[in-house]
C-alpha cells in the first residue's frame, strides 16, 4: 500500500503517519525527518541542506528526488509506505512516477490559524522525532521525552517567522498538487482539524471506502 500525506506545515501528517504504521504495518517515510538525522549526524548533506531548513525553504529539487528514490528502494518498503512530505513539488510527482506509484494521495487539511497554534507548540525530540504539543499533546514530564527521557526542543523551523514562509512556499509549490492528483484521482481529502485519533479513524474509513485497507 503506498500512501502520499500531503497538505501544509503543521497539519499533522506526522503524527498521524505514526499511529497509521502500526495499524497498516508500513514504515512512515517522512522526507523532512531523513533531511533532520542527516544534519544531526554532520553529514555532507546535512551540512549543505541545514540553512535550507531552517529558514523554512525546500531543498532542491535533485537532491531531494535522489534521496527519496534511494530510501524507497530498500527492502521495507517492499509491502508498502506512507510517505509523509515527499512530493511538494509538480517536479519531484513527475519525477517519482518514474520509481514508484502512489495508490492514495491523503490531502490533510487546516484552517492557518490553527496551524500556527500547532506548530507554535510543537516540541520534537532530537534523536528519534517523536513529536508533543504544549497543550494538546504534552510529555507526562515537561520538557522530557516519554522513552528516553532526552530534552525536548522547538524546532528551528517552528520560529514564527520560518513558519510563516513555510506556509507561502507551500502555497506557491505544493499546493498546486493538489489538483495535479486530483486529476489523476488519487486525491482522498481528509479533515485534519479533529483529535489525532479522529484524524486515524477517518483515515482508515477513507482507505477502506476505496478498498486500498
Ligand atoms: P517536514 O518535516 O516535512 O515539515 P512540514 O511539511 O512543514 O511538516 P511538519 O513536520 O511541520 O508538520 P506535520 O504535518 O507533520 O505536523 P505534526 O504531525 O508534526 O519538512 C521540513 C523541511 O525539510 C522543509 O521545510 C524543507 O526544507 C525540507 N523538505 C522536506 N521534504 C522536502 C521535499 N519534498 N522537498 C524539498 N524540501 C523538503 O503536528 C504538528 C503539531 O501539532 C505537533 O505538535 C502535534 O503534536 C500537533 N498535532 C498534530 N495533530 C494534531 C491534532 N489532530 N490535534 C491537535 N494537535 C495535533
Amino acid at each position: 500500500m503506498n500512501l502520499i500525506f500531503l497538505g501544509p506545515p503543521g497539519a499533522g501528517k506526522g503524527t498521524v503517519a505514526d499511529l497509521a504504521k502500526d495499524v497498516l504495518g508500513i514504515p512512515h517515510i517522512s522526507s523532512g525527518q531523513l533531511f533532520r538525522e542527516q544534519i544531526k549526524i554532520g553529514s555532507p548533506l546535512g551540512k549543505r541542506v541545514e540553512a535550507t531548513l531552517k529558514a523554512g525553504n525546500l531543498v532542491d529539487d535533485e537532491t531531494t528526488i535522489e534521496f527519496v528514490r534511494e530510501r524507497l528502494s530498500r527492502d521495507d518498503v517492499a509491502r508498502g509506505y506512507i510517505l509523509d512530505g515527499f512530493p511538494r513539488t509538480i517536479a519531484q510527482a513527475e519525477a517519482m512516477c518514474v520509481f514508484s506509484k502512489p495508490e492514495a494521495v491523503i490531502n490533510f487539511s487546516l484552517t492557518e490559524e490553527e496551524i500556527l497554534r500547532r506548530l507554535e507548540g510543537r516540541r520534537v525530540a532530537p534523536t528519534t522525532g517523536r513529536t508533543y504539543h504544549i497543550l494538546y499533546n504534552p510529555p507526562k514530564v515537561e520538557g522530557l521525552d516519554d522513552e528516553t527521557g532526552e530534552t525536548l526542543i522547538q524546532r528551528p523551523d517552528d520560529k514564527k517567522e520560518a513558519i510563516l514562509n513555510r506556509l507561502e512556499v507551500y502555497t506557491r509549490e505544493t499546493r498546486p498538487l493538489i489538483n495535479h492528483y486530483r486529476e489523476k484521482n488519487l486525491l482522498v481529502p481528509l479533515d485534519a482539524s479533529p483529535s489525532p485519533q479522529e484524524v486515524l479513524n477517518q483515515l482508515l474509513h477513507l482507505l477502506k471506502e476505496k478498498g486500498i485497507h
